[in-house]
This record gives structure tokens, sequence and C-alpha cells, in this order.
């Protein structure tokens, strides 16, 4: 699955998703906004884990706007899930209260990331900026929605998925062990090399997290279908933030990126 980039799915090969319930973290740009478009366009409620109200709020509602202007609206039904990435205990706080809240949730997609060169910084855990926001965050909102999806997974009908974005930059770094604070906020060297190798390094962390999970629900029997991808060289704020930033790879911002709609599908 995870080199199959180049087969691309249109819109029309997309199954009917009224009734499904959708969480997306990192929705307000990007690859999270396409996403979003094509779940809600094919009748999903639809949330977007986002650290901002008002960015939130406004991708909302471009959206809506979008589908509206297109007759693809289906009754779109996008809301804001709040959440920080960077402080794992507001995501866990999150999935507590959308499990209060809803009965079901048939896709989750781990879209977010920590979108920058480096130099990375620890949080107020003390932990890596990049590895937190790439792959511990998305593991708690993973684990603590686990009982919701299975119990999803149990329904007539159902299909649940859990998607991890991810990027080939996990093929820069080999690692021994992820175990302990040291490991975790293993760094690669201040330079651009060294720094996509530090992302590469959160980003193989969380495929070998969906990987070990689809090991251990299918050992359960348990029908949930785990993913991790490379979405493409997509042309979004973080890619064209990240080229940017390096003055010999600005140039390609004007070639060669696709657009979000293709990354996301
Ligand atoms: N674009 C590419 O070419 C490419 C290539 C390989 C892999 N990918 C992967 O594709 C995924 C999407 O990337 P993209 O290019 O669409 O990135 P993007 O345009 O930079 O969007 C990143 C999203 O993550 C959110 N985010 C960042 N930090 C957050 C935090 N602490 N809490 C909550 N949300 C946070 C951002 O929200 P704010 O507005 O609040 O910052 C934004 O919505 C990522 O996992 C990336 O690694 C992309």
């Amino acid at each position: 699955m995870f080199f199959s980039w180049w087969k691309v799915i249109t819109e029309d090969e997309l199954v009917d998703l009224h009734g499904k319930v959708a969480i997306v973290t990192g929705g307000n740009t990007g690859i999270g906004h396409a996403t979003i478009e094509f779940l809600a366009q094919k009748g999903a409620r639809v949330y977007m884990g986002s650290r901002n109200q008002g960015r939130a709020q406004k991708a909302i509602e471009e959206i809506e706007a979008k589908l509206q202007k297109s007759g693809n609206d289906n009754q779109a039904s996008i809301h804001w899930l709040q959440l920080d990435l960077l402080d794992p205990r507001s995501v866990k706080e999150a999935a507590t209260k959308f499990i209060a809240k809803e009965k079901r949730l048939d896709i989750l997609v781990n879209n977010a990331c920590h979108y920058s060169v480096g130099p990375y910084k620890l949080n107020q855990d003390g932990l890596l900026d990049v590895m937190v926001v790439n792959h511990i965050s998305p593991f708690v909102l993973t684990e603590t929605l686990l009982s919701l999806l299975r119990q999803t997974a149990t329904l007539e009908d159902s299909d649940v998925r859990i998607v991890n974005v991810s990027s080939t930059a996990h093929t820069q770094v080999t690692t021994e062990s992820f175990i302990g604070k040291e490991n975790l906020n293993k760094q690669f060297g201040d330079s651009l090399s060294g720094y996509i190798a530090t992302c590469g390094h959160s980003k193989l962390a969380n495929i070998l997290h969906i990987k070990q999970l689809q090991t251990r629900l299918n050992a359960q029997s348990t029908p949930i279908t785990c993913l991790a991808l490379h979405p493409g060289t997509v042309m979004t704020k973080g890619a064209s933030g990240f080229l940017n930033s390096v003055p010999f790879l600005a140039r390609c911002n004007d070639f060669g990126l696709c657009c979000c709609r293709k990354g996301s599908s």
C-alpha cells in the first residue's frame, strides 16, 4: 500500500459515505483540507481536528461553500474538533469528548504534521516537538478512539479504516529502539538532511505503530483496516514553506508538485 501512490483514485470511485463518521487531523489546510472535502462530498459527517478555532471555522466555511457551488454539498456536515497535537493531553481530552458525543467512528485520518526543517524544540514534557506532533499524539488519539472504532467495526456494513498520512522521509533513518525519552528525542544533525532524517524518524514510529496495530487487530479478528501512505509531493502550505526555507529548493515551488485534491485521493 505504501508505495502505490501512482494509483490515483478519482472521486467517482469513492463509495457513498452517508451515515459514516470521520475524523481528519490538520484539515484546515493542505491534504487534510482536500480529504475533508472528499469525505463530506460523499456524505460523511466529518470532524476537523485542529488547534485554532478561527482557522478551522474559516476552512469549514470554505469547504461548505465550495461543495454548495459545485452542487455536491450532499448536506455536508463538518465540525471542529479542538486538539493541539503538541500537547498529548489535549488530544486525549478531545478523543474522550468525541466518544461521549458520537456513537460511531468509521474513518480516522492522522494527517496533521509538524512541517519544519528545524531546529526542533522540546515541548513542556521535554519531548521533541516533531516526534510529539507526528507520532506521540496520533498514537494517543488512535489508541483512545480504538474502543469506538472497534465498536463501529461490529456494526452491519461497516468498513472501518485508520489511515496514517506518512512520508517516504522514514527511509532516511534506521533506529534500534523507540523506548525511552532519549530514543524518542533522537536527532540526526543540524543540517537539511539531518532535519529530514529527524522528521523521518517520527514518521517511521508512525508507520511501525500502524503496522503493529494491524497485527494486533488481526490477531483478535477485529475487521479494521490500518494503512500508512505517502501522499506524493503535493503543493501545500507546509511543503511550500519547507521548500522556501531552503534556497536551492525554492524553485521547486514552480514545478513538479501536485495539487491537494490529487494528493488526498
Ligand atoms: N505536501 C507534501 O508534499 C507531503 C509529502 C510527504 C508527506 N506529507 C504528509 O502529508 C500530511 C499533510 O501535509 P500537508 O502538506 O498537507 O501539510 P500542511 O499544509 O502544512 O498542513 C499541516 C496541517 O497540520 C496542522 N498542524 C500542525 N501542527 C499541529 C498541531 N500542533 N496541532 C494540530 N494540528 C497541527 C496544521 O494546522 P495549523 O494551521 O494549525 O498549523 C495543518 O492543518 C503530513 O502528514 C505530511 O507529513 C506531505
